[in-house]
């Protein structure tokens, strides 16, 4: 059978070969994308060439039907391939056959601060996404998280710019080599919700260089993102989805971005702007008030770039190169995804993919505390150590049953399963488990508020009393995804933790001292009852194997290495955004000053002496680990840093040896220090390995000189800190440049 398909296809090959010769240059895949695409672009009339610069659904995109060129199908972004949505509205269209992977959410990814998982979230979250015909991934999302308050940090990689920046190129790579683009987003300083649609960020030069744009830029230049997306907001008077500075002049120009910039969905508000400042696909236009259009009546020709942009290319108003480019554009993004020679398939494999999602949810657990509790006289986890088959396990908590893969904006996912704490642990310990509700999130729009109170209270004291019955007490709770929490389109209220949460913790403290508090959230929460209970975990949301994720790093199945990829604040004053009134946060309606400049996050707490409960950098292990003397030798002008560090407990873990330089006779003022390169190893019991930090000081110690409007180094004394977290520094070296 072989030999004759093998003799067929040879019989056949002059006749291929006469084939291929007529094939237009644009089908031809012998020929570079770039002839292809010019050659296309040759072939198509003006209105083709404006059909390829708007929406034609929710979350489609135009190709050239007459050319048999293929448009893109989108979907969200960033944790999971989201169900389908309707042609027009916003609603799901009901289909059986959407449903996906919900991966950790990128917060949790960001707190591996390991790039293998994120390669490895990439890849699989890119199968799905091929599989289910997607060429554009909405993600994964890169803002800087300036605010605990911000309803949307939870889709996004945390404070610093260099980890958000080494985490989110992986993602894409995994993402772009199943044939289908990520979405880098939302370009740039989207870093509330509050206000989002229109609210005018005003930012130095500096700080937008040193903080908000490196992980775009990581995302363009290292992970070769095939797309962007415009945010909502503006950047000094201008919205960011037609940007001039922000995309033709960064993004395009100094950055050499080839890919494309599409709007965030309704991010578009003017006709000039779109046409000239760097746009390519308008999407999500729903109306146009310009026009007196309400979105009932709305076509997606109506679009700015529809048919007014159709009439003023062909009235000469504008130039036809200014739609070329765009169509060149678009037509890169097609040829790399829906028109790419290599048909990716992609798969639904939700074994595989289910297990890489546990393996990032059980990396980006971050264990904040475990202490010795007076009773057992030894840390209260891992559990494996000390739990008997007889003891009774409590688990109390909304958000050890609730499913928290649902909600939050565009980011709700149909997942293919959940498995909750509340399913694992009784998998596992079957009917020595119980569960207690503990508290009840109150709708974000209640009218009945005297009445929550009531049942909340009556509920906690039901708590109280069962907590005294049992040997354990797992306390699953934090934030969730309903309006005013982590959710898009919002942000919180306030820095507490919502719905009494405070009050029952310290109750169950009181009557249980075996308590382990488990937060589900993508933001740091205040935690003043932090001293009263002997261990926490930051369990952010882990998607389909939410369950089985955290009942590995209770037991000890996964020793914990997740370290915080954000600072947690005593409270939220000592913030840096809270920390110059309301105009830095959240703004006066208009416009929103970001006076801390580039202190944000660590950098304002180290710098300022504002201590925070839990610092950046920070996360424990069941095991611990000792880190020797820094060494530094200069080779060819790099410096190159090496320090051992050795497991020196009973069991095998993972550490995150970090690496921060500060400049103290600095000519600028500037954070004490600054996160410039991290490792993370493996470590048997006794094992000691160097870890080995390449720094090159022209490129790694820059900061951004406003005056010259260049990158700078200054020459000087600099001192480089290496430690567990960006408080627990282990070794420094002092070093002259
Ligand atoms: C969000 C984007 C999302 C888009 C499409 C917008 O409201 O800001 O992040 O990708 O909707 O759902």
């Amino acid at each position: 059978m072989r030999n004759i398909l093998l003799t067929l296809a040879f019989l056949t090959m002059p006749f291929l070969k006469v084939y291929s010769q007529d094939l237009p240059v644009y089908q031809d895949t012998s020929k570079g994308i770039e002839e292809r695409i010019n050659d296309a672009l040759s072939r198509m009339t003006l209105a083709e060439k404006v059909a390829l610069c708007h929406a034609q659904g929710k979350f489609y995109s135009n190709g050239v039907p007459r050319l048999g060129i293929p448009g893109l199908w989108m979907s969200d972004g960033p944790h999971g391939v989201r169900a389908e949505i309707l042609w027009r509205e916003w609603r799901q269209a009901g289909w059986e056959i959407d449903s996906c992977t919900a991966f950790p959410s990128l917060t949790c990814l960001a707190a591996t601060w390991n790039p293998e998982m994120a390669l490895k979230y990439g890849t699989a979250i890119g199968e799905e996404a091929a599989y289910r015909n997607k060429q554009v991934l909405l993600g994964p999302g890169v803002n800087i998280y300036r605010t605990p308050l911000n309803g949307r940090n939870f889709e996004y990689m945390g404070e610093d710019p260099y980890l958000s920046s080494q985490m989110c190129a992986p993602y894409i790579k995994g993402v772009q080599k199943n044939g289908v683009s990520c979405c880098v987003k939302h370009f740039a300083l989207n870093n509330q919700e509050w206000g989002r649609w229109s609210i005018n960020v005003e930012v130095s030069e500096r700080a937008l260089r040193e903080l908000y744009l490196p992980a775009f830029q990581s995302a363009v230049k290292n992970g070769g993102v095939w797309s962007v997306m415009g945010s909502y907001n503006k950047l000094r008077g201008t919205h960011c989805s037609h940007n001039d500075y922000l995309l033709n002049k960064i993004l395009k120009d100094e950055w050499g971005f080839d890919g494309v910039v599409m709007s965030d969905w309704d991010a578009t508000h003017n006709f000039k702007e779109a046409v000239y400042n760097g746009l390519d696909i308008e999407m999500g236009t729903s109306q146009r008030p310009d026009k007196g259009i309400k979105w009932d009546k709305f076509t997606f020709n109506e679009c700015y770039l529809g048919n007014d942009f159709y009439n003023a290319l062909k009235n000469g108003d504008v130039p036809e190169e200014i739609v070329n480019e765009k169509a060149r554009r678009v037509l890169r993004l097609i040829f790399r995804t829906s028109y790419s020679p290599v048909r990716h398939t992609g798969n639904m494999d939700y074994e595989g993919h289910a297990a890489a999602c546990r393996e990032i949810g059980t990396e980006g657990i971050v264990l904040l505390q475990n202490n010795k509790t007076d009773d057992l006289k030894h840390p209260l986890l891992p559990l494996s150590a000390w739990l008997k088959p007889e003891h009774t396990i409590m688990v109390v908590g909304d958000n050890a049953t609730r499913m928290l893969t649902l909600d939050g904006g565009s980011s709700e996912l149909k997942a293919q399963h959940e498995t909750s704490v509340l399913e694992a642990m009784q998998k596992k310990f079957g009917d020595n488990v119980f569960h207690n509700q503990g508290y009840w999130p109150e709708p974000s729009n209640n009218n009945k508020h005297d009445e929550w109170l009531e049942n909340n209270a009556a509920s906690r004291t039901q708590a109280v009393l069962l907590a005294r019955t049992a040997d354990l007490v797992i306390f699953v709770g934090g934030l969730n995804k309903d309006r005013f929490q982590d959710c898009e389109d919002s942000d919180r209220k306030s820095y507490d933790l919502p719905y009494e949460q405070a009050q029952l913790i310290e109750e169950l403290a009181e009557v249980n001292p075996n308590i382990i508090c488990v937060i589900m959230s993508g933001n740091a929460v205040q935690m003043d009852w932090a001293d009263k209970v002997p261990a926490i975990l930051q369990a952010w949301y882990l998607g389909s194997e939410t369950g089985n994720a955290l009942l590995d790093v209770l037991m000890g199945y996964v020793n914990p290495s997740g370290k915080l990829p954000f600072s947690i604040p005593f409270k939220l004053e000592d913030c840096a955004a809270h920390s110059f009134g309301e105009i830095a946060y959240p703004g006066n309606g208009k416009q929103v000053e970001y006076k801390e400049d580039i202190l944000v996050g660590y950098r304002w707490h180290d710098t300022r002496n504002i201590p925070a409960r839990f610092a950046f950098g920070h996360g424990l292990s069941y095991t611990t680990f000792k880190y020797g003397n820094a060494k530094l030798r200069n080779d060819g002008g790099k410096w190159v840093v090496s320090i051992p560090v050795k497991n020196t407990g009973k069991l095998t873990g993972k550490e995150v040896a970090q690496l921060y330089v500060g400049k103290e006779d600095s000519s600028v003022p500037r954070a004490k220090k600054e996160l410039k390169a991290f490792q993370k190893i493996e470590l048997q019991p006794g094992e000691e390995k160097t870890v080995t930090f390449t720094i090159d000081p022209q490129t790694d110690l820059q900061y951004y000189d406003e005056t010259t409007k260049a990158w700078k180094t200054e020459s000087g004394k600099y001192t480089i800190y290496i430690g567990s977290s960006s408080t627990d520094i282990r070794s420094t070296v002092k070093v002259s440049l």
